[in-house]
Order: structure tokens, then sequence, then C-alpha cells
């Protein structure tokens, strides 16, 4: 393929913005995505997105400050805070862009861009088009991308990041209508590519979201930061676990248990439905833990009731959830409740990077959900997921298109190295599947995929355990040795779902091998990360991210950096 001064892996919202950033900025770009961008996974962001524009009455004083701590806060202090302080400092800017460029939003009647409460924020700071935000903000990168003329591979998955020393030079991928496999030389390679939410088996993230790129990055030598963290959605659909918006709490929805109780006063008695999630979807599992929630089954779900908005308002701002819910739990919510349970919905962790994207890595940025700028630390806010997208995108596209190509910095250099170097990487990869094509060992990618999900699920979920959790990472270790002698059902290379699947998830048991270790070891309640065995945050021993770095066998080695901590002490966290 054609050399690129920047070539971004990932079409969603945070690789989109990233590309648009560096072509501005004078750069040659090109954007790979395993899908065509606009199916990518930010369009199915519900609920909003952040910033402290103070266009609602009763956030009339917001700041981007008080946007910041609740950040922090949110985070349960694990935050780096001068990251989350420019994460709200670029909110507002970012939304007011994303308006010029023609952005569809919901809006007040005087027409400023309409603002709804999220959990956090304890008054209406969430900036949103109906249900429909991401997909609203996707749509409008992808035609500032098309007006670019930014050139984009569809349908390409990546197989390995290509280095020349230790900088990181290209990617090799594989066509997916094809099979045919091709080397991408550039100067910098910004990762925009999601998260890993399907190592999970109840999840709100798409089947796309396998963390390939995170996986790639892992394996090229970055370290994953803060993988313990999972973000479980309090309110996914009973059943299939697609994602209810928060913003359906927002207008007003109600969580009720099984005798029809609104039970989250004895959880967050002062926000009620709108604490942060982590304490939201712990509410939900104790009640059904305890006997509270609706059987179903065995796992347990809640109601979440909007009967009383009314079907006006259910309509205009929540036509997308109704949808979901008759469409897929044959319930319309103007009548009835929707049965929700928390599942899987978003990972903190993820590769580390700074505030500009940079990475371990020269020549490797990472932005959006598959990076870890540490923004969001143990417990990311509601409607600060497509904000990133926007305000660390833009960054990592403009640090990696001042560096690229350049003698220093993170620029990788392409430009100097020799053509074998792509060449081998290729081959490494034929051979890889050519390996995989020839074996008939009778073991399936699927099965694997499942217990690999179902464990997780179990043991890694909601309230976590020392037993469970050491069963975890050794149940995670003996898949990865089933997996070396995986064989393929079909070897034909259009569009094989089978060999994809496969390539993949040798990289998802290995996220997966990370998390489940940060959670054994973090021995404390943090967030998202609750240890029923550890009551309690432990500030003394664990106010620390933890970093896994992969070693040649593929498992996880775990050393701990320092939280920055500029503005705000931690405190306990009380809602
Ligand atoms: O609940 C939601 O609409 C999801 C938003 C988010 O994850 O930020």
């Amino acid at each position: 393929m054609e050399r690129t001064d920047i070539l971004v892996i990932g079409g969603g919202l945070a690789g989109l913005r990233a590309a648009i950033a560096a072509h501005d900025a004078g750069r040659t770009v090109a954007v790979m995505s395993k899908v065509y961008p606009i199916r990518s996974h930010s369009g199915a962001a519900q609920g909003g997105v952040n910033a402290s524009l103070g266009n609602h009455p009763d956030g009339g004083d917001d700041t981007w400050q008080g946007h910041a701590f609740d950040t922090i806060k949110g985070s349960d202090y694990l935050a780096d805070q001068p990251r989350a302080e420019i994460l709200a400092k670029d909110a507002p800017a970012a939304v007011i862009e994303m308006e010029h460029w023609g952005a569809y939003f919901s809006r007040f009647d005087d027409g400023r861009i309409a603002q709804r409460p999220f959990g956090g924020a304890g008054f209406p700071r969430t900036c949103f088009a109906a249900d429909r935000t991401g997909h609203h903000l996707l749509h409008t990168c992808w035609e500032q991308t098309l007006k670019r003329g930014i050139k984009v591979y569809s349908e390409w998955l990546l197989l390995e990041l290509v280095k020349h020393g230790d900088a990181v030079v290209g990617a090799v991928a594989l066509h997916i209508p094809t099979g045919d496999i091709e080397s991408f030389p550039t100067g910098a390679v910004i990762l925009g590519a999601g998260g890993h939410g399907r190592i999970f088996a109840k999840t709100t993230n798409a089947y796309i979201n396998t963390g390939s790129a995170t996986a790639a990055a892992y394996r090229a030598g970055a370290r994953l930061e803060d993988m313990e963290f999972v973000q479980f959605h309090p309110t996914t659909l009973y059943g299939t676990n697609i994602l209810i918006s928060e913003g359906v709490r927002g207008e007003g929805g109600l969580l009720r248990g099984a005798d029809g109780e609104r039970f989250m006063d004895r959880y967050a008695p002062s926000v009620m439905e709108l604490a942060p999630r982590d304490i939201v979807a712990r509410g939900i599992q104790t009640e059904a833990n305890e006997g509270r929630a609706f059987e179903g089954d065995g796992s347990g779900y809640v109601h979440l009731d909007i009967r009383h908005l009314g079907a006006d308002v259910i309509t205009t701002r929540l036509p997308g959830i109704r949808q979901i819910a008759m469409e897929f739990a044959g319930v319309d919510p103007i009548d009835e409740p929707i049965p929700v349970q928390p599942g899987q919905h978003y990972s903190m962790g993820g590769i580390a990077c700074d505030e500009d994207g940079v990475t371990d890595l020269p020549g490797l940025y990472a932005a959006g959900e598959c990076s870890c700028v540490s923004v969001h630390g143990a417990n990311r806010l509601g409607g600060n997921s497509l904000l990133e997208t926007l305000v660390f995108g833009k960054r990592a596209g403009d640090r990696a298109a001042a560096n690229a190509g350049g003698s220093g910095g993170s620029g990788g250099g392409a430009g100097d190295v020799p053509s074998f170097v792509y060449d081998k990487a290729v081959q490494t990869q034929h051979d890889l599947i050519d390996a995989f094509a020839s074996r008939d060992s009778g073991v399936r990618q699927i099965d694997i995929r499942r217990r690999m999900q179902q464990t997780m699920t179990a043991k890694v979920g909601v309230f976590r355990d020392e037993a469970p959790l050491a069963d975890a990472v050794s149940e995670l270790a003996g898949l990865r040795e089933e997996y070396a002698s995986v064989s393929l059902d079909a070897t034909n290379r259009c569009f094989n779902y089978d060999l994809i699947d496969t390539l993949e998830l040798g990289g998802m048991i290995e996220l997966a091998e990370a998390t489940a270790l940060g959670a054994l070891k973090r021995t404390e309640c943090r967030g998202s990360h609750w240890r029923i065995d550890h009551p309690g945050r432990d500030d003394d021993n664990w106010l620390k991210h933890t970093m896994a770095t992969r070693a040649d066998d593929g498992t996880p080695e775990l050393s701990f950096d320092d939280v920055i901590i500029t503005d705000y002490e931690p405190m306990e966290r009380k809602y």
C-alpha cells in the first residue's frame, strides 16, 4: 500500500477525529477500519456528550472546573487530574465544533443545545441528540472525512503493527472480503479502534468490539493500564444486553424492584437513579442477589419505568429506546416498564498514553476507548466517552502530525525503513493463517470464546472475590494454551469469519487475562472494581495505576505507576 504520513486504525469517532486533525495539519492520512466507518460502535452511543455549556437554567453557572471535579470524583480519584481537566476544559469547544460542522442536537426552545442530567453532575450537563447522539456525531465526522478526501480502507482487519527497531512504522492487515494481506507503511500509527467488551458474555458492545488493536499494541510492547476497571452499565436490556441509555434516567426514569419499590435510596439517597454507574449497577445487582429483583433466567433483572413521562417525551426524547424495547423485549415503554440488568459496557483500561495519545512506543498513538489517557480512572461518568473521542482524538491527530516522519519525538520515519521489514511482517501473518488452516485438531475457536466470555461475566463481574478471580486467571491461561491448537472450520479466504474470529480470539484471551489478573491483585474496592473480600478503598496501598506488560509467552506482568494528583485530594465519595 502507498505510504502515508499517518495511518489511523479505527473508523469510529476517535479515529475519524484524529484523521481530520492530522489532515488539517497538512499530513497525508489514511483510515483503516474493520467495518465501513459509519457502522462503527460510536454510532451505538445513545445518551449524550458532556460539556459545561450551562444552557439549562439548573446548570447555568456550570464551569469546566466543576466538570473536571465531577469526573475526578466519579473516577474514585484514580483519574490523572491534569488530564481530566483537559477533557473538561476542551469540552465546550469540541461540542460547538460539532454543531458548526452540522451535527444535529436536541434543542431548548430558545435554540440552544439542550442538556439533560446524567450521573455524577447532579444537574443537566449532557448535550444530546434524542437518544442517538453517537450516531449523529459519527455521521458528522464521516462527512468531514469525505469532504477532505481522506483515504479510507474499509473492511481491513489489523493483524499486527510493524516495528523497525523500537518504532512503529506501519501495520499489516487482512482484507476481509478477499483475504488478501497487505502492509501499510507509515510515519505514525494512531489507534482509535474502540473497546474490547466482547471478552464478556453480557455486554452492550457490538460484535466488532474485540480489542484487536489494543491486543496488537500489547503484543508490540505497549503497556496496558488499569485493565481491571470495567464499567458495568446498570441498564442493559434483559435478554440481549442492548444498551438502555442513562438518558432514560436523565429524563426521569425510575428503577423498581420486583415488588414495585424504588430501591436506589438504599445506595445513593441524595441522587437516587442518577448516581454514577458503578453505584447504580451494584444497587441493581444487590437487589438481584438478595432476592428483590425479578428472577428471569437466574441472572435477575429490575424494571426501568418511564410510563409517567408520557408518550410525548418518550417519542421525542427516547425514540430509539422505545424501538429497542419493543423490538427486542416486546415491551412498549409507554405502557410497560423495561426489564434491565447490569452488563459490561466500557473499558476504563486500555493502551497507556498521555493527553496527546503518546504511548510507550515511538510512532504509536492511541485515543478513545482503546486508550487509557487516565481521565476515567476507576469509573467513567456517562457522557464522557463521546467527549473523550472528540477531545483526545483531535489531540492525538495534532501530535502525530507534528511528529510524523521527524527524526526525534515519536515519529516513526517509515521513509527509511527497508521494504523487507514489511515483506517479512506480511509473510509472518501468512504463516500464522496457514498453520490454523493446516490443523485438524477439532478445537474450535467458538468453544474457547464462549468459555472465556462466561468466565469473565461469572468471575470478573460487578462483585469480585479472591477465589473466583484466581479461578478466572487459571482458566484463561488454560484457554490460551488450548488456543494454540485451534483449527478452522472453513479455510477459504473470502469473508471467512471463522478465520477472522480465530485471529482475534488470541488477543481477546490476553486482554481478558490482563483484566482478571489486575482484578485479582487489586485488593480494595474502588469505582467499578468491587472486592467483597476487601471492603473499602485503600488509598495507602492502591492509589496507583496497574500497568500490564506482555511477557513472551503472552502472560501479563504487572507493575504500578503513580496517579497524578494536583488540585483535588482524594475524599470519600458520597452521593
Ligand atoms: O447510557 C448511555 O447513553 C451511554 C453513554 C455513555 O456511555 O457515555
